[in-house]
């Protein structure tokens, strides 16, 4: 099956799930675990420079044989080594990728950039008008980050990748209004933290009757995964995650197959992800 796409405010297209290569397989050798999420029906894949392993990453879609232009590849820029610039390091990542263009090309971390986004975002802008990259934009921006480039910007990021689960939720408000204001696509990452970083919290007897709930009304198995990939793909949020298995693979795949939650059900989520705040990644 398709998987359904999300439109980007400089109207290209995204699958609203990605397959990462941090994580699990940060500096590990990705080629094989990539060969996988691709054959088993990913299409997107979310790497970055800080990963160390582009090239496994490339090789991963290489060995897969699917075209090029049927699969939506991310990276992601990191430190800038003196003399570089966001161009020279994407370069770099295309050769190590071996490939012509990436379709996204965010900064990883506002802060390896203190006092120097706005020049590292004119740099990116200069990855997007000459097609290195067809997209741009950031992750773990917050609100004071926007407001350094987006003064004078010539684009507009595309998209915004940030830690996004129920026990972060409330405090994202801000970011996500901005998000709002600008056409800002809200990406996520350690979306199923609450469940398998952090067991047995406010939110798991919670997602555990909804999960029930959903299975019971779809007649087949619903994960407890599903219920909180479910809960960001129906706020039309770009859900990035990750699994060594094949099996899991499919289940997150899977997910857009699952019955919606209804609007109580999500209340309920995020009630009791507002009785912890539990951010899991440092920025
Ligand atoms: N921009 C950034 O700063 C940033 C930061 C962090 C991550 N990321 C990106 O986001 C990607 C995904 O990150 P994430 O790991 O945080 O994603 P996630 O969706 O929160 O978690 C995925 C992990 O959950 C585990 N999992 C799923 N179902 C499970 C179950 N039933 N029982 C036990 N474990 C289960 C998987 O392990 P199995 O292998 O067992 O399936 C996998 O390692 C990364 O690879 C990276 O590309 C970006």
């Amino acid at each position: 099956m398709a998987i359904s796409t999300l439109t980007l405010n400089d109207g290209n297209q995204v699958p609203w799930i990605g397959f990462g290569t941090g994580t699990a397989l940060y500096q590990q050798d990705a080629q094989n675990t990539v060969e996988t999420a691709i054959t088993n029906g990913f299409t997107h894949l979310d790497g970055a420079q800080m990963y160390e392993n582009e090239e496994s990453l490339g090789a991963g879609i290489k060995a897969s044989g699917t075209p090029r232009s049927t699969l939506f590849v991310t990276t992601k820029l990191h430190r800038l080594q003196p003399h570089q610039t966001a161009k020279t390091a994407l370069e770099v990542s295309l050769k190590k990728l071996g490939l012509e263009y990436v379709d996204l090309y965010l900064v990883h971390v506002p802060g390896d950039h203190a006092g120097r986004l706005q020049e590292v975002w004119r740099s990116m802008e200069e990855c997007k008008r000459e097609g290195l990259s067809k997209s741009i934009g950031v992750s773990n921006f917050e609100v004071a980050h926007f407001q350094e480039i987006l003064e004078g910007a010539e684009f507009t990021p595309s998209v915004n990748q940030i830690e996004i689960h129920p026990y972060v939720w409330k405090s994202l408000k801000p970011v996500i209004a901005l998000h709002k204001e600008h056409g800002i696509l809200t990406s996520s990452y350690g979306g199923l933290s609450p469940l398998f970083r952090a067991p047995g919290g406010p939110l798991g007897p919670v997602i555990e009757k909804i999960r029930t709930r959903l299975e019971s009304t779809r007649g087949q198995s619903v994960s407890a995964g599903q219920v909180l990939n479910k809960w960001l793909q129906q706020y039309g949020i770009l859900v990035i995650t990750t699994s060594s298995k094949a099996d899991r693979m499919r289940e997150y795949l899977d997910t857009a197959n699952v019955p919606e939650l209804t609007a109580e059900e999500i209340e309920l989520i995020e009630n009791a992800g507002a009785q912890r705040h539990h951010k899991f990644f440092s920025d």
